[in-house]
């Protein structure tokens, strides 16, 4: 008798992919870059590569071709197939699509039901779809869905997707630049099913979240302001609407971040009884290099054992932890079955803490 006839239900993760559009942004080129992303002789915007990387550890970025082709729901489908695929699993198993961003392709309706047509699977019977906004921290949100549909048996193959497109939606200009400089663009996906067995060292281990909403204007785009008629405002000074761009209290978000990263990493460990020695990887969401080096330092995590990407692609938001994960994959660190530890802060304030094997 299986598992889910036993009705002792755990889940796992049974496959990974990730992608990132092929142009490649470093920071040199950024600052000559204009909105349409076409370089210019002359600076667009005051920064350097030395800023960049000394206060972020950013390198370069990725962007998609700038001839308005792509959605974000491209790029999770391109990530949801490389997941399927090493799940072994076809898309039209796709019991129920979770996705992740805080880049829709349009404000209404969610990008996943763009997701599932994408994958061919729509149509009379299709799965259900839910899209989660809870930034940075949107993947282990959606984990946690995952895991716990699959634990109560209502779904046996989740689809999670992390997918960003943010370079459409940034301020080319020095005035955005705290901002600007940090984004890029990236899909991840996992495939999420019930294990065959009932071993608590198996699967996902372990999801916990949290947020505090005093902090939701600290990292924050507005788009449209509904108390406003109409909703978008026009900026006369700027040309556009002046709700278009993010807005950061950038010292305030780090802080924040560090505090609730190290802690909520910290009672991962104790609630699974799990010490590093027993884990293979930490894997941070990857906002700042910065803050997840405060994070291995106040929590004294083996520094062999963090894995970060953001030099090569920024901050992919809700892409980086299977983003992450799967580049440490291609690169022959990271294998089936090792055991995970990861840890996300992001606006609203959110965050969250999740233990599993990949
Ligand atoms: O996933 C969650 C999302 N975001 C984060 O987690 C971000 C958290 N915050 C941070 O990573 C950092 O606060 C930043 C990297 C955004 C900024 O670093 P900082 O050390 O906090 O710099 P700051 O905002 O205090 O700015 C210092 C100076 C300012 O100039 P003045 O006023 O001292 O003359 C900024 O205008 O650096 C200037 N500055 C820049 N200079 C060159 C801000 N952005 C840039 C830039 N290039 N891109």
């Amino acid at each position: 008798m299986s598992a889910y006839d036993r009705g002792v239900l755990r889940s796992k993760i049974l496959g990974l992919g990730s992608y990132v559009p092929e142009r490649v942004v470093t920071n040199e080129e950024i600052a000559y870059l204009d909105e349409r992303h076409v370089r210019h002789e002359t600076k667009r915007t005051e920064t350097t590569d030395e800023w960049i990387r000394a206060r972020t550890g950013i390198e370069q970025r990725r962007y998609v071709p700038n001839d308005e082709s792509t959605t974000c729901s491209d790029l999770a489908k391109w990530a949801s197939e490389r997941a399927l695929a090493d799940a072994g699993c076809s898309a039209s198993e796709v019991d129920c699509i979770i996705l992740a961003t805080l880049s829709p392709d349009i404000h209404f309706p969610g990008t996943a039901v763009f997701l599932q047509s994408r994958l061919g699977i729509d149509g009379e019977g299709g799965c259900p779809c839910f899209d989660i906004r809870q930034q940075c921290s949107g993947f282990l949100y959606a984990l946690q869905m995952a895991d716990n549909f699959v634990r109560g048996g209502q779904y046996k193959r989740v689809l999670v997707v992390g997918s960003e497109l943010h370079s459409h939606s940034l301020d080319y200009s020095t005035r955005g630049r705290d901002v600007m400089v940090l984004f890029g663009d990236a899909a991840g996906a996992v495939v999420v099913g019930p294990t065959e067995t009932d071993d608590p060292r198996e699967g996902i281990l372990y999801t916990k979240l949290g947020a505090d909403g005093s902090g939701a204007m600290d990292l924050h785009l507005k788009v449209f302001d509904s108390k406003k008629m109409p909703h978008i405002q026009y900026n006369e000074k700027w040309g556009v609407p002046e709700t278009m761009y993010p807005q950061m209290n950038g010292k305030k978000v780090f802080l924040n971040a560090v505090r609730a990263m190290n802690l909520s990493t910290r009672a991962a460990l104790e609630a699974t009884g799990l010490t590093w020695n027993d884990v293979d990887w930490f894997v941070p969401h990857q906002a700042n290099l910065r803050i997840n080096e405060a994070v291995v330092h106040y929590g004294e995590i083996p520094p062999e054992k963090v894995l970060n990407s953001i030099q090569l692609y920024g901050n992919t938001t809700a892409a980086t932890i299977p983003l992450t994960l799967d580049h440490h994959r291609k690169e022959g660190r990271v294998k089936k079955g090792d055991l995970v530890v990861s840890s996300v802060f992001g606006a609203g304030f959110t965050w969250g803490a999740a233990v599993f094997r990949v």
